[in-house]
């Protein structure tokens, strides 16, 4: 049974970025905790269906630091696993596999416009929803996969004990299982609640995952932390008993233990520090629009849905967001209808204050926007607490 330890409020789509303003759908989001699993997730989910289709407008090519971050990743595990054939769950626009020869690599994607792009690339896609009957299918297709890949797909699937079972079903004898997610650990030390949204059906913890894992007879043997998506941890998982355990795997639990992740008071606390992170905010905010200055968001990310909304962040405050991704640019962000620009189109000599909605980005960023700092431009976070950015 999941405790709820925090409500986010009626929030949309977080992608759901729109052409005209429309009726949109919204839901109440709000976690939970539940005390035997210690898993993490949201209290309503909402269907796949919703936020998964040919609309979806995450590239992961489009930034610089995920393509290398991508490249590097297939590179080692090509060099450490040296695995015959290779797939991946939840393959976006290509960014992975693209690393991996097209004869043994197979690609699932539920949004038809990458999966198209795919299949198109000359990959092998799956248009479909990562589940038990499509591994059946895959096996009698293709055969068991040596390496498993997935990133930030996992924790959007609401039945998350089917999904592994059926990355059991189809890992081979000696296969790894490596995948890639938010960590709950720097979500809460970071405070970044805006982690949280409708995809993020889960935030993992280690702990969370090896009781799951162990639940279906797959075992962690690695773990690595990212600092990708804001700080991610990487699993490396294998059939039970078949690995030898790096000492990886009880750092990580040690350090969650030591954080009280296991227990339900330290998110009642982490709820108390999001409210205040809404009021130091919208205090900051409303300071600098009260001085005549022009405020804008930088990168239309869900995770500023989650804070817009939950926040109540309009027009009023934010006169627009800039952004690089095309399918973005001329559209109206979700909920609180903010529209979004290309850099190119508003990050200009008129700009005063840029709150950091991609602060998961911020080196790439900071580098790339150098002047804007240098004439005085300011960027504002709230990752870990409200902070103003004079200088690179
Ligand atoms: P992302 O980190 O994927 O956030 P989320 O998972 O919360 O949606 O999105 C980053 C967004 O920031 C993406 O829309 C591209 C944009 N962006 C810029 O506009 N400029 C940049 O320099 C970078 C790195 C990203």
């Amino acid at each position: 049974m999941k405790k709820k330890f925090l409500d986010l409020g009626k929030q949309p789509i977080a992608n759901g970025f729109l052409k005209n303003k429309t009726d949109e759908f919204f839901f109440n989001l709000s976690v939970g905790f539940d005390e035997k699993t210690k898993l993490v997730s949201l209290m309503e989910f909402v269907s796949l269906e919703k936020m998964f289709n040919d609309s979806y407008v995450y590239h992961a090519s489009q930034s610089k630091t995920m393509k290398k971050h991508f490249a590097e990743t297939a590179f080692n595990l090509k060099k450490t696993l040296n695995p015959k054939t290779v797939m991946e769950i939840g393959s976006n626009d290509g960014v992975f596999i693209k690393n991996f020869s097209k004869k043994n690599t197979i690609a699932v994607e539920p949004c038809e416009n990458f999966a198209k792009k795919t299949n198109n690339d000359g990959y092998k896609t799956y248009p479909s929803f990562w589940d038990i009957e499509l591994a059946k299918q895959i096996v009698k297709n293709d055969g068991k996969q040596d390496l498993v890949f997935s990133a930030n797909c996992m924790c959007h699937i609401p039945d998350i004990l089917n999904a592994f079972e059926s990355v059991k079903l189809l890992l081979s004898e000696s296969g790894v299982f490596v995948f890639e997610d938010p960590s709950l650990l720097k979500m809460i030390e970071r405070g970044s609640y805006d982690q949280i949204y409708d995809e993020h059906a889960h935030i993992f913890s280690v702990t969370a995952l090896q009781n799951l894992l162990k639940k279906i007879g797959l075992e962690i043997f690695k773990v690595e932390q990212l600092d990708v998506h804001g700080g991610s941890n990487r699993i490396y998982a294998s059939h039970a008993s078949s690995r030898q355990i790096d000492s990886s795997v009880t750092h990580s639990l040690k350090e969650e233990e030591s954080s009280g992740l296991d227990k339900f008071d330290t998110y009642l606390k982490f709820a108390e520090s999001v409210k205040q992170s809404k009021d130091e905010l919208l205090k900051i905010l409303s300071f600098y629009k009260s001085q005549g200055c022009k405020i804008v968001s930088y990168g239309a990310t869900s995770k500023s849905t989650t804070i817009f909304n939950y926040c109540g962040i309009t027009q009023d405050l934010i006169d627009y967001i800039v952004d690089t991704t095309p399918s973005k640019q001329g559209k109206l962000s979700p909920g609180v209808n903010i529209p979004v620009v290309s850099p190119e189109q508003g990050f200009d000599n008129s700009v005063d204050v840029a709150f950091l909605g991609a602060w998961n980005f911020k080196k790439e960023i900071l580098e790339k926007e150098k002047k804007f700092l240098q004439n005085g431009g300011l960027f504002l976070t709230h990752v870990p607490h409200i902070k103003e950015i004079k200088h690179v």
